[in-house]
């Protein structure tokens, strides 16, 4: 099963540390590290881990474009960009060593033109993927309605889509119809246009999603507490299993990864969910924008099928 993922909104993620963050002096950093960002190249990043394949789609802009592949192909995902005008967007973190705080500076994407991001989608259609991933953000200069237009692409050339996004862009291609859905609590809650969702609404909201045509199947991610797998048979929770919480930053991506991974290995929903609640957890034992460990996803995959039984929530 061939996976593709598209990021319409890459960055170079660079990283540092300080021991204290004082404004008006010259801080003195600590080692930079350079990582390749945005939603579906870090998917890519962990089906890699995983040991499974997918090729990543994205724009490419200058220097920072060519450094950002150069980085992906050193980790061994492969790729397709589109050579674009301009530079592609860095990002700055810092962590600031004497609170273990992490300050994110995100900066604007580069602006994307529609024909552009079309010139994409022709790039996706000659590699006939079996599953099409698109995770983050929309750039500027693209409709939010632009996800709904790859959903509808992604029926007329037969992949599977599955999105993590939020807002107005996860709505739009929400009405359109697509496979696969992970909202954390906040986005499901936006979908439904509910301001927050109670624990125990959340298997009725995500069920009607899924009759309001929206998608097949919807993984509701819960942070700390896990996952909730909803399909139109009945719904199941996952329980994160206890780790050393380190960073949660690609958390998210590391549960897709996990998800799309295990769909394309010929999984069940069942065996899918508890991979990626497992591929999530992971990512948080891993400092900064490092994803996971594979034998981490191992053992925390282990504890899920022996004791997640017996930390479900039951009262639904
Ligand atoms: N504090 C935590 N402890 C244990 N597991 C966690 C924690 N935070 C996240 N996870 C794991 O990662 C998965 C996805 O996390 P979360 O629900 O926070 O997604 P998200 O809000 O989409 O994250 P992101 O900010 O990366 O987009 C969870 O289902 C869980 O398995
Ligand atoms: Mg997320």
């Amino acid at each position: 099963m061939k996976i593709v993922t598209l990021t319409l909104n890459p960055a170079l993620d660079k990283s540092s540390s300080v021991e204290r963050l004082v404004p008006e002096s010259k801080l003195r950093c600590g080692p930079l590290q350079l990582d390749a960002g945005g939603g579906g190249i870090n998917v890519s990043k962990g089906i890699c881990k995983l040991g499974g394949r997918s090729m990543a789609v994205f724009p490419s802009g200058g220097a920072t474009g060519l450094r950002l592949q150069a980085i992906l192909q050193e980790a061994g995902v492969e790729m397709r960009v589109h050579a674009v005008p301009g530079e592609t967007r860095e990002n700055f973190s810092v962590t600031e060593t004497s609170t273990n705080l992490q300050y994110r500076f995100t900066l604007p994407g580069l602006d994307i033109e529609e024909s552009q991001a079309d010139t994409m989608l022709n790039i996706v259609a000659q590699l006939q993927p079996d599953y099409l991933v698109a995770s983050g953000s929309l750039p500027p200069g693209l409709p939010v309605t632009y996800y709904e237009k790859v959903a509808a692409f992604a029926k007329k050339i037969n992949a599977r889509f599955v999105l993590d996004t939020s807002g107005a862009a996860l709505k739009a291609a929400a009405d359109e119809g697509l496979y696969l859905l992970k909202p954390n609590l906040a986005e499901l809650s936006a979908l439904v246009g509910v301001e927050k969702l109670e624990m125990n609404q959340v298997d009725d909201a995500a069920l009607e999603v899924i009759q309001h045509g929206s998608c097949e199947v919807v993984v509701v991610s819960l942070g700390a507490q896990g996952a909730l797998l909803v399909t139109r048979d009945g719904f199941e929770h996952i329980p994160a299993p206890p780790a050393k919480k380190r960073s949660t930053v690609g958390a998210g991506d590391s549960m897709v990864a996990g998800m799309v991974w295990a769909l394309s290995e010929g999984k069940t929903f069942h065996d899918m969910a508890q991979i990626g609640v497992a591929c999530g957890t992971a990512a948080t034992m891993n400092p900064g924008t490092e994803l996971f460990q594979k034998a981490d996803v191992e053992k925390l995959l282990g504890w899920i099928k022996e004791y997640g039984e017996r930390y479900r929530f039951r009262d639904f």
